[in-house]
């Protein structure tokens, strides 16, 4: 699908949004990229154990040769053309190396994947972790189809992700994925902006089920607690709302 986009800088960054025109797009009314204002200072939290081990520092250059195993799935520049593979452009280093390490020792379980991780070292796994942290994730469009209520489809999502639900004690996404979706890579909060919204509804159903990654120290229930209580509907909007979340400057300068 080609796409045309018109996003004036100052006028994305200002109202927070920027208009994509999907040419030839089967939706209904002109879908939505959203973007957002620059990312806050990182929060701070405890680090987690694994992938760090005797490796040292991811090594970009070495990586993208170690990555070429995965351009079939993944997309050579990391922007996976088929949905039901995540986009890597743009993730950081650590937390691929982490996923990397849980699927090798079957702490996060994925039948493929543990082929793929399994025959790369610690080392390897910061590398193509560094490979990837330099490619840029390309945004999708998000759902602004009208709803029965009149809102667009994606504006759950928007809110939930800005603001969170304070009643039902739901954090704001941003807190921890940052206002643009860039994530954290210090505290290994994952990129989100861009990402396939299938492949992110299915993570917020499975952390809602209660599924967590890694395993004793290691294992993080953080989102566990955050989709526990998202219903369906809002697990699709907010899905749609991150597919089309991106940094409108830097779409800008593209
Ligand atoms: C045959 C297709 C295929 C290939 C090749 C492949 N992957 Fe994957 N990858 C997947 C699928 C499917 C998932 C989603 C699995 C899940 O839901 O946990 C995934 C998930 C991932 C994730 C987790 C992403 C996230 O956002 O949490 C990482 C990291 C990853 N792959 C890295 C790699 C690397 C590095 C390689 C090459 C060494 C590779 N993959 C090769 C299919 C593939
Ligand atoms: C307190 C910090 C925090 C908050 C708030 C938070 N997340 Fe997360 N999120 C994380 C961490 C940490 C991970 C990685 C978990 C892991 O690797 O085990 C994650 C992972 C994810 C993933 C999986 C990404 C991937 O590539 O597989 C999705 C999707 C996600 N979060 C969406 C959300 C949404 C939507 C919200 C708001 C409703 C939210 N998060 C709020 C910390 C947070």
């Amino acid at each position: 699908m080609s796409l045309r986009r018109y996003c004036g800088m100052t006028a994305a960054v200002s109202l927070g949004l920027c208009l994509a025109f999907a040419v030839g797009a089967q939706d209904e009314g002109a879908p939505v990229q959203v973007s957002a204002s620059p990312d806050m200072e990182p929060a701070q939290t405890t680090e987690l154990t694994d992938a760090h081990g005797p490796a040292v520092a991811g090594d970009a250059a070495a990586g993208a040769g170690k990555a070429a195993a995965c351009a079939a799935c993944h997309g050579a520049d990391g922007n996976s053309v088929d949905p039901q593979y995540p986009k890597l452009a743009g993730q950081s280093e650590r937390y691929i190396a982490r996923q990397l390490a849980m699927y090798k020792d079957g702490s996060r379980q994925d039948p493929v994947m543990l082929g793929f991780a399994s025959i790369l070292s610690p080392q390897d796994m910061r590398d193509v972790g560094a490979y990837f942290a330099t490619l840029k994730a390309l945004p999708g469009i998000a759902d602004d189809s009208t709803t029965e209520d009149g809102s667009k489809f994606y504006q759950v999502g928007e809110k939930l992700y800005r603001g969170g639900d304070l009643e039902r004690g739901i954090p704001a996404c941003l807190a921890c994925h940052g206002p643009s979706g860039r994530g954290n890579p210090g505290s290994m909060y994952p990129a989100l902006a861009g990402q396939h919204a299938g492949y992110t509804a299915r993570k917020l159903e499975a952390f809602r089920d209660g599924q967590a990654w890694g395993k004793d120290n290691n294992r993080n229930t953080v989102m566990v607690d955050v989709a526990a209580t998202l219903t369906n509907a809002e697990i699709q909007s907010l899905a749609s709302y991150i597919e089309g979340l991106h940094d409108a400057a830097e779409v800008a300068a593209q």
